[in-house]
């Protein structure tokens, strides 16, 4: 292919906007003559194709598959998902509140849930880093507790960078001792090169999302499927891989048929 007709895709670095993509040039594919050579930072075109996955032996694309979320990760091939969703099972709200009816009435579900250690979400962070393709995203649901603290250590070993938030607005009264919580946030981690232009490509999503949070019947930490079938569009293409290694209820099983997108993920229960 001669140099001067890539338009400005990824395919030879010197057009890739001086970043050196020398190394992912095998991977991603040209989509030669499609679009203006000259596209905007806010374009719908998306020129990044993740690679066809190996499926691991004993898995499944979307079904709700149980098994340890870690072993799940170390399971699956480097640099080969576009898309992850991690939402912890987190100590510090029943560990650092005391709130007196921890285990009783509607939050029996949450205490009997496992939770997770920090290290164990470091770990969870640090095998996701590994598996998403370059340029591609975590997004991982962070607690307010974590989210004042701060927990950027999370990632302080990996090739992600914080490049986002989106709060869900769940119009419900949750717990506070000052302030009632009503909202959960999500944090967008993207592995390095971080770059938004021919990546991410729906431009209306706010970072306020509004929906009301589904009671009974699932579970306890279930999240909003339409907003996660949104981000997933915008970050991936049709037919890619999206992994969820503790999915609770698989909201994000249900955002990959919405989106049509395979899922891959599991949980413990
Ligand atoms: C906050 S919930 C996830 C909710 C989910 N995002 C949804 O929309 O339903 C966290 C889940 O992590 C699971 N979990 C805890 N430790 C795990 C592990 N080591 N491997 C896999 N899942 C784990 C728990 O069973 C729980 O269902």
């Amino acid at each position: 292919m001669a140099r001067g007709r890539c338009n400005g895709f990824i395919r030879c670095s010197p057009c890739a906007n001086g970043v050196n993509l020398d190394q992912w040039t095998k991977r991603l594919k040209c989509r030669i003559g499609k679009v203006p050579a000259k596209k905007s930072v806010f374009s719908n075109f998306r020129d990044l194709t993740a690679p066809e996955m190996t499926l691991p032996e004993g898995m499944a694309y979307n079904t709700r598959m149980k098994m340890d979320g870690l072993d799940f990760l170390s399971r699956l091939e480097a640099d080969s998902v576009p898309v992850a969703f991690l939402d912890p099972q987190y100590r510090g709200i029943l560990e650092k509140m005391r709130y007196g009816n921890e285990g009783v009435g509607r939050s029996r579900a949450r205490c009997d849930l496992r939770q997770m250690p920090e290290d164990e979400i470091q770990r969870f962070i640090l095998r996701i880093s590994k598996c998403l393709i370059p340029n591609g995203h975590l997004f991982l649901w962070v607690d307010k507790f974590h989210l004042c603290n701060g927990c950027s250590v999370w990632w302080k070993e990996t090739d992600l960078d914080a490049v986002d938030m989106l709060t869900w607005d769940k119009k419900r009264m949750g717990m506070g001792y000052r302030t009632r919580r009503s909202s959960e946030h999500l944090m967008v981690l993207q592995k390095q090169p971080r770059r938004a232009k021919g990546v991410w490509q729906i431009h209306d999503i706010l970072d306020v999302f509004t929906q009301k949070a589904e009671r009974g019947g699932g579970h306890p930490h279930r999240k909003p499927v339409r907003l996660q079938a949104k981000l997933i569009r915008a970050v991936s293409n049709p037919g890619d891989v999206v992994i969820d290694p503790a999915a609770g209820s698989f909201s994000v099983l249900d955002a990959c048929v919405m989106a049509r997108r395979k899922f891959l993920g599991c949980d413990l229960i």
